[in-house]
């Protein structure tokens, strides 16, 4: 019998810290050996010329979540019986094509209901894929019930974060709520992940526009500018630090958001900021394509004027944002349970939030940030695996090329030119926001636990064999033990 199960030889291996020619040796899915030289392995795959890199850990991606009554759209009373385009089988299929081998994606709370009951249908669902998967726990409800019974379930069940909005009807959370799950985070060891803008203040200006007559996709930006982000972000960020509870900003869009982040990382808060390629690449431009095209891009934050770019790309490069995420989202232009689902005339308030990434994530920032010289590869591998892996309490068996990590791989040609079409991206939606952006540097193999689950753009993975990563308490999360008087309020169990 072989010594190694698969032996990746003569490849440029990126660990995140620094990059070796090495091979890697693997054995029951797991990394057992990096050498100069390894023989003796069953398989072998040749990596000469190409990088070797973890696998992406893509930490915000929305699968099969409700199709209405969401994230925007009319409120829907009826629990959500229909779900997004893309399924967990899709979504595997979409993640292994562009380089990514697991994901956190969330289990939704339907108001009127618990949380149980919902994480029980996730975990099958997701069960059906070929993804590595955790969950964050969106809290739309917190009751009593919620707080102290079902929250320490989730936590037993293995789950680590808990998501909440501060904007979305009929999502959003009032401040009191938001303390409400702080504190119960707090308690149980949890992350708490934030949508931060203000829902009041768009409300009020959707309302002005549309009585105005502006009802165009394009008109979603003007909802809901920066300053709703920023204000949000700002006030998750001071009730994060009176509960002392740690919080990770998503979708960070813009400069302004960015520097309360960068304010509160400075006071040692802990605090983290996650963006996404929409916030680099699209604009608020994208809105205003002719027809219902617009549409394609409408997400929340909305893409942001093109000044913006550089914000983002100093933020990342300072660190303050340290996650590129995809916030992937199973919505099609032109079906009945996608972007058209009021009608292709629907006003932007209509329109569901949220845009397809998940293939398309690593080819984007590897080609903007690592090709055009904006990052390095080692912060590509940090921005991408390393720190969602830590951050979302995975590491040390996800996210990174080490002795007994799991063999999640992805081997990239660094020079390979390709133009982003939606058939590249193999998910299950009916179009890509990123048509036709030319990107440098593209996955041609991808290793899931040891397995080869792309080859050259072919994705061949067997459904269900996508595993539930359970996650522990873990130090990231602990709280800082820093409290206004000194006062706890909320004391750890
Ligand atoms: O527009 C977006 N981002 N839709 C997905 C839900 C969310 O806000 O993350
Ligand atoms: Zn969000
Ligand atoms: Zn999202």
């Amino acid at each position: 019998m072989a010594t190694y199960d698969l032996a990746i030889r003569g490849g440029e291996v990126a660990t995140g810290f620094g990059t070796a020619r090495c091979d890697i040796g693997v054995r029951e899915g797991r990394i057992v050996a990096l050498a100069e030289r390894i023989t003796d392995a069953a398989t072998e795959i040749d990596a000469s010329g190409l990088l070797v890199l973890p696998g992406g850990i893509d930490s915000h991606c929305h699968i099969e979540e409700p199709a209405r009554g969401s994230y925007g759209g009319p409120a829907v009373a009826e629990p959500p019986v229909t779900v997004q385009e893309e399924s967990f089988t899709s979504a595997s299929i979409a993640a292994f094509a562009g380089g990514t081998t697991s994901v956190v994606c969330f289990v939704p709370q339907w108001r009127g209901e618990g949380l149980l009951p919902r994480l029980a249908d996730y975990r099958q669902r997701a069960a059906r894929g070929m993804l590595d998967y955790s969950f964050h726990q969106i809290i739309t409800e917190p009751t009593d019930a919620v707080l102290e019974h079902d929250i320490p379930a989730v936590v037993a069940a293995g789950i680590r974060s808990l998501k909440v909005f501060l904007t979305y009807e009929p999502l959003h959370l009032n401040d009191a709520q938001y303390i409400k799950v702080l504190t119960a985070a707090r308690r149980h060891g949890c992350l708490v992940t934030v949508h931060c803008e203000n829902y009041d203040a768009i409300g009020w200006r959707t309302e002005a526009l549309l009585k105005a007559g502006l009802t165009a996709p394009k008109y979603h930006a003007w909802a809901r500018p920066t300053v709703v982000e920023r204000e949000a972000t700002h006030r998750a960020i001071a009730l994060a630090e009176l509960i002392d509870q740690p919080i990770q900003i998503f979708h960070v869009s813009c400069g302004e958001a960015a520097e309360e982040i960068a304010r509160a990382q400075a006071r040692g808060l802990k605090v983290w900021g996650e963006t996404c390629p929409q916030y680099f690449t699209l604009t608020d431009a994208d809105m205003d394509r002719p027809g219902f095209a617009g549409a394609g891009f409408i997400c929340s934050p909305a893409p942001r004027g093109p000044e913006e770019h550089a914000n983002i790309w100093a933020a990342i490069k300072r660190g303050t944002l340290d996650i590129v995420s995809s916030d992937h989202c199973g919505f099609s232009l032109y079906t009945e349970t996608g972007k058209a689902q009021n009608g292709r005339d629907a006003c932007f308030r209509d329109i569901p939030n949220g845009i397809p990434g998940l293939a398309a994530r690593l080819p984007l920032l590897f080609s903007e940030g690592v090709s055009k010289g904006r990052i390095t590869l080692d912060e590509f591998v940090r921005l991408t695996a390393t720190n969602p892996a830590r951050l979302m309490g995975l590491a040390p068996r996800k996210g990174m090329i080490a002795v007994g990590a799991d063999a999640d791989l992805a081997l990239w040609d660094p020079a390979k030119k390709v133009t982003i079409t939606n058939a590249l991206m193999q998910h299950a939606i009916d179009y890509t926001p990123y048509e036709g952006i030319e990107v440098t540097g593209w996955p041609v193999a991808t290793i899931r636990r040891g397995e080869v689950v792309m080859r050259d753009g072919k994705v061949q993975a067997e459904p269900g064999t996508g595993r539930f990563l359970p996650r522990g308490p873990y130090d990231m999360v602990r709280p800082r033990g820093v409290l206004p008087y000194g006062f706890d309020a909320a004391p750890p169990l």
